[in-house]
């Protein structure tokens, strides 16, 4: 008798479990048996990231078994580091960072190594002593953004006489590096190119209008704008509308993205040529942590394919299938 009484708790114990013993117990406690994730993103400083946020919230998600912590960090690494110490104190399954900039992550990951969670890193790369700080990586080749723009002006203008005004994304950033590394590339193969402005605009409109208002006032003869995103572009471009120039025709705009609306003003001939940066990471990510769970390993590093839109080639119907 007590032989089988043995024998029936090990039987609902093996199907409480699952019986496949693979999986790590749930950390957390509370979040019952949801897989928890801690998801530290950028900020909220443009479309993209609203889009990305949006894709982050919808895949990995209650529906599906998730449940994920959200962290803004409004474009602060300090906010970044604060957050992922939080996440370790509430015990996540999942670390999941949206890095602002590469560098400066080596102790707040050790920490996270310490207390044993994984950490997937998004969109942006990190720097980082020691690669196993980081499970792995998904995102955007932005070197390879930064030279398909440049490889667009080639073939549009060759040696022709350009004065360039370059508004980056916020310093250190992987999307602001390699876009600027693509340019100085382009820069350092014409000689008649020449830069005229190079300044940080945030990723943000409002900073992409003020540069660019800043350079009209002092008078600073330009006739390209290398905007290193679509929401600096738009400020670009209604700095100079407001200044009664026309986007496209007085000054060609060259941006990054590719969202709907920057597409349209393709369209209307106001922005030249847009390299695709894509947002939709969240089911990337989700699919990466069920990788994990079911014991394989990913990928270290995932690159996106990517495209580029300019006014020769796009036509409406992209815009009817868009994502984003
Ligand atoms: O890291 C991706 C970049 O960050 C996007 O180009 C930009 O719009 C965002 O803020």
């Amino acid at each position: 008798m007590k032989k089988l009484l043995f024998l029936l708790c090990l039987l609902a114990a093996l199907l409480l479990t699952g019986c496949g013993g693979t999986q790590a117990p749930r950390a957390n406690t509370d979040a019952g048996d949801y897989i928890v994730v801690g998801f530290s993103q950028v900020g909220a400083e443009s479309d993209w990231r609203n889009t990305n946020t949006r894709s982050m919230q919808e895949a990995p998600s209650e529906r599906n078994g998730y449940r994920l912590i959200f962290d803004d960090s409004q474009q602060k690494q300090q906010r970044q580091i604060t957050a992922i110490r939080n996440f370790i104190q509430q015990e996540v399954d999942y670390i999941v960072l949206a890095p602002t900039t590469e560098e400066g992550w080596d102790t707040v990951l050790s920490e996270a190594r310490a207390a044993g969670i994984p950490v997937i890193i998004v969109d942006r790369m990190i720097e980082v002593a020691d690669e196993e700080l980081f499970t792995c990586w998904v995102g955007s080749d932005f070197r390879k953004e930064g030279r398909t723009a440049v490889a667009w002006m080639e073939e549009h203008f060759g040696d022709q006489p350009l004065e360039i005004v370059h508004l980056q994304g916020n310093i250190g950033s992987s999307a602001q590096i390699g876009r600027t590394e693509g340019l100085d590339e382009g820069l350092a193969a014409h000689e008649n190119w020449h830069l005229v402005f190079r300044g940080a605009g945030d990723f943000t409109q409002a900073k992409g209008q003020e540069l660019v208002e800043a350079l009209l006032n002092e008078g600073v003869p330009f006739n390209v704008i290398f905007a290193e995103n679509d929401n600096m572009a738009y400020g670009a471009i209604d700095a100079l509308k407001a200044a009664g120039l026309e986007p496209g025709r007085d000054v060609v705009i060259i941006s990054f993205d590719a969202n709907r609306a920057a597409l349209e003003l393709i369209l209307k001939g106001e922005i030249s040529c847009d390299v695709e940066c894509n947002p939709m990471h969240g089911p990337r990510v989700q699919n990466i942590i069920e990788q994990l769970e079911a014991g394989e390993t990913p990928p270290k590093l995932t690159y996106v394919q990517e495209t580029s839109f300019n006014e020769e080639t796009l036509s409406p119907e992209v815009l009817e299938w868009r994502e984003y």
